[in-house]
Order: C-alpha cells, then sequence, then structure tokens
C-alpha cells in the first residue's frame, strides 16, 4: 500500500504513529497469548517469545513518546488490536509451535511491507521525528520475521491457511486504522 497525502482528518504522519501504536499493543497481546501456552506446553519457546515481547514493548513506547510530544491520543482501533492480537496469538499457539512460527511470520512479513512505504512516506514529507520512530523499530521486526522463517514458519503447506488469515487479518487492519 502506498502511502499518500490525507484528504480528511489527521496528517497521514499522526494517521501511522496512531496506526502503529495500535499494531504494537497487537503485537504485544500476540506474544502474551503465545507465551501463556508456551509456559505450559512448548517451554523451550519460551525465551524468543520474551525477547519478542520485550521488543514489542519497546516499541509501543517508541510510538506512544512521539504520539505524546504531538499532543495526540491513542487510535480508536488500540483496544481492538490489542484483544484481535490476543486472539490471533492464542489460536496460532494452539497449533503449535509452527503455528507460532507461521504467525510471527505472517505478521511480521505484512508490517515489514508496511513500514518501507511508511519510511519512503515520510522522508517525502522530510517528518524527521515521525521518521526515526518508525525506522528505530524496523531492524527488531525483520529479526521477528528471520526468526519465524528460520523456525520453519513460512515454507510448511499445512500451515498456509492459517498464514493467509493471519495476512488479510493484519493488512485489513492497518487499511482500516489509515482510512
Ligand atoms: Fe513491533
Ligand atoms: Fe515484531
Amino acid at each position: 500500500m502506498k502511502y499518500r497525502e490525507s484528504n480528511t482528518g489527521l496528517p497521514t504522519s499522526t494517521k501511522i504513529l496512531k496506526v502503529n501504536h495500535a499494531g504494537e499493543f497487537g503485537a504485544v497481546n500476540i506474544y502474551r497469548s503465545q507465551l501463556f501456552l508456551a509456559n505450559i506446553f512448548m517451554k523451550d519457546l519460551v525465551p524468543v517469545l520474551e525477547d519478542f515481547l520485550a521488543d514489542e514493548k519497546r516499541h509501543l513506547d517508541v510510538f506512544w513518546q512521539e504520539i505524546q510530544r504531538r499532543n495526540g491520543v491513542k487510535c480508536k482501533s488500540y483496544y481492538l488490536c490489542g484483544l484481535g492480537g490476543y486472539a490471533m496469538g492464542f489460536t496460532s499457539a494452539l497449533v503449535g509451535r509452527r503455528g507460532i512460527m507461521a504467525c510471527t511470520w505472517a505478521v511480521e512479513s505484512v508490517v515489514i511491507n508496511h513500514l518501507h512505504n511508511q519510511i519512503e512516506y515520510l522522508q517525502s514529507k522530510q517528518d524527521v521525528e515521525a521518521l526515526k520512530a518508525v525506522q528505530d523499530i524496523l531492524e527488531d521486526e525483520q529479526n521477528h520475521r528471520d526468526t519465524g522463517f528460520q523456525s520453519g514458519g513460512a515454507n510448511n503447506m499445512f500451515y498456509q491457511p492459517l498464514r493467509c488469515v493471519i495476512s488479510v487479518l493484519t493488512e485489513g487492519v492497518i487499511r482500516l486504522g489509515m482510512r
């Protein structure tokens, strides 16, 4: 999705910050719910999921700081993202470790695609602070995606429907937030 000047309501940069902030709350909840199940059934995955969760909490703060600096408020979809994230993480973890990694890979792939387009837009607008926030999280998200890939989350046919649903939902919620 190309990011363009918004002709209604908030400027696009502000929308980007709010949508990303809500998305990070979704991500925090994905990893929270996966950790809940991993603590019972997949103890070996706990350290990596704890690392992911710590990253997502930091991302949440990065966007919130910048939103507050602009006297902004949370996105309307903030709690919906949290709930959706929790449900998505929980469902994928019920499928097992491959489900967890398929979820990570699918979510982060969609997110990274958006981050690149956001960076392009914010560079063109010379919105240095928003650009800094988006660039700040890119490497972590790439690391999450690559971990998902290396752990077999991207290539098992059996998990294709799960990846598909997760991609569509993630893409949908971002687009909805940007409207
Ligand atoms: Fe994140
Ligand atoms: Fe992430």
